[in-house]
């Protein structure tokens, strides 16, 4: 089952053959989703020979063949996780029964919702970076770039495959949808903010890649979890797309800010701006801009959805395993909340706080990360650290939005905020700077004055290979 079968118009491993509707269906989209690739995928290298990888079964670990395709000709395709055997729905109000290998009717809109939510920032992070390319730092880096392109593309082709099959004629007009919303349009925008948000230099693409994926690492996670099974199995193998988008971010990051260091060691006052580089409090702006963009995803600290979702048994915790307990009920987290100013705790019956339950998750992996940068600065010799802003920094949605926060956390007024926010966030000049610097690096093995070599090549190929024929 796990094999994929690429001798079809639509490579996939869900035997669509079989089903002749619902193959007709997708092959007229499939025109429209090319489409939409040619118009809003990467500007500039589509007739390129590009070193990317293509899934060759469904199955963990080894799954990948690496060679030169050109962009429009990869492909995409429908790729499940293996159906496991007796599987039954570990969460919720419905514990202990079968999954659900249909969507259930009284479950129909909620189910609809949250998969075209996900669905919506696949294509939307692609237009978000389709100019990157004119200005990558390397082609080692340009490659990555792509290679994450194309699986987001990948990841809409697994969305609107269960709209299809599982939503009849709404879930065809939701795909259609899907390919006709614009990241920062503002007639037809994407759903959610962040995917909204300008991506103009390569800085951002890092952050985004190591914040907002990470985003859709747990949001994957938790559907993976899903008594909904085609759900649960389209995001399990996602996952494994996913890991590679994380890396590209985290490891991005970490070689700006060693550069970053080493720049400043190397200049008479310390300053590695002097020495044509990106300085530390200017990586540390994005990333608080970019984590707390990202850690809105989750949605509101307390949210009757997120208990419906969880109750209905749609949604669970990352990793639902690890917990003793799967209904949630009779149980209650603390919050801090905002009230009349000032920060009180106060208590939330959990599953009404399961999207702030997801998003401590993240934020603990995300802190994981960081420290990994700071172990690298301090191995180096640098007095520099890294960090993340407290969750309350910063925020657009939920209970922290509309007041105001340092990024330790403590709260201020309007006033104070409005005269140190330059000091906490990219200001005009900042992104200008961060702009001016992104010259383009086309000769293989070399890298842009402001971004360290990572420390090898891929997939065993030697730094200066040639990941991108330009
Ligand atoms: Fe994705
Ligand atoms: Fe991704």
């Amino acid at each position: 089952m796990s094999r994929i079968d690429y001798e079809q118009r639509i490579p996939n491993n869900v035997g669509l053959s079989d089903d002749r509707r619902l193959q007709r269906a997708l092959e007229k989209w499939q025109p429209a989703f090319l489409d939409w690739w040619t118009d809003m995928g990467p500007e500039g290298f589509q007739a390129r020979d590009v070193y990317l990888r293509t899934a060759v079964s469904a199955e963990p670990g080894g799954w990948a063949v690496f060679d030169y395709v050109k962009m429009p000709d990869y492909r995409w395709g429908i790729f499940l996780a293996d159906q496991q055997e007796d599987r039954r729905i570990h969460f919720g109000d419905h514990i202990g029964e079968p999954v659900w290998q249909e969507v259930p009717g009284e479950y129909r809109n909620i189910l609809r919702r949250i998969i075209v939510t996900q669905a919506d920032t696949e294509p939307a992070s692609v237009e978000q970076q389709r100019y990157l390319a004119a200005t990558a730092p390397s082609l080692y880096d340009m490659r990555n770039l792509f290679q994450v392109n194309v699986e987001e593309g990948r990841h809409l082709w697994a969305m609107v495959y269960l709209l299809h099959k599982h939503f009849g004629r709404d879930g065809r007009d939701e795909a259609e949808e899907l390919l006709a919303r614009r990241a920062g349009d503002a007639d037809k925008p994407r759903m959610l903010d962040a995917f909204n948000q300008e991506c103009k230099d390569w800085m951002t693409f890092f952050c985004f890649t190591m914040f907002t994926d990470r985003d859709g690492k747990y949001q994957l996670a938790s559907l993976a979890e899903s008594g909904f099974d085609p759900l649960s199995r389209t995001c399990k193998f996602m996952l494994t797309e996913e890991a590679h988008h994380l890396a590209v971010g985290e490891t991005g990051m970490q070689r700006i800010i060693e550069r970053a260091a080493e720049l400043a060691m190397e200049d008479p006052n310390g300053d590695a701006r002097a020495q044509g580089g990106i300085d530390i409090p200017t990586i540390q702006k994005w990333v608080n801009y970019w984590f707390s963009y990202s850690i809105d995803l989750f949605g509101s600290e307390v949210s009757s959805n997120a208990a419906d979702f969880f109750g209905a048994g749609i949604k669970g915790r990352y990793r639902e395993d690890q917990y003793e307990e799967h209904t949630a009920l009779d149980q209650f987290i603390h919050l801090p909340v905002v009230r009349d100013g000032r920060v009180v705790t106060e208590e939330v019956p959990l599953r009404n706080a399961m999207n702030e339950v997801l998003r401590s998750e993240y934020i603990t992996d995300a802190e994981r990360v960081v420290k990994r940068w700071n172990k690298a600065l301090d191995k180096m010799g640098s007095p520099f650290r890294m960090s993340l802003p407290d969750r309350k920094f910063h925020r657009r949605q939920g209970i922290y939005a509309g007041a105001y926060f340092t990024p330790n956390g403590d709260p201020i007024s309007e006033d104070q905020w409005e005269a140190r926010r330059k000091d906490w966030l990219p200001t005009d000049e900042d992104r200008e700077y961060v702009r001016s610097l992104m010259k383009p690096v086309y000769e293989p093995g070399k890298m842009a004055n402001w971004i360290k070599a990572p420390s090898r090549g891929l997939n065993r190929q030697p730094l200066d290979f040639e990941y991108v024929r330009v």
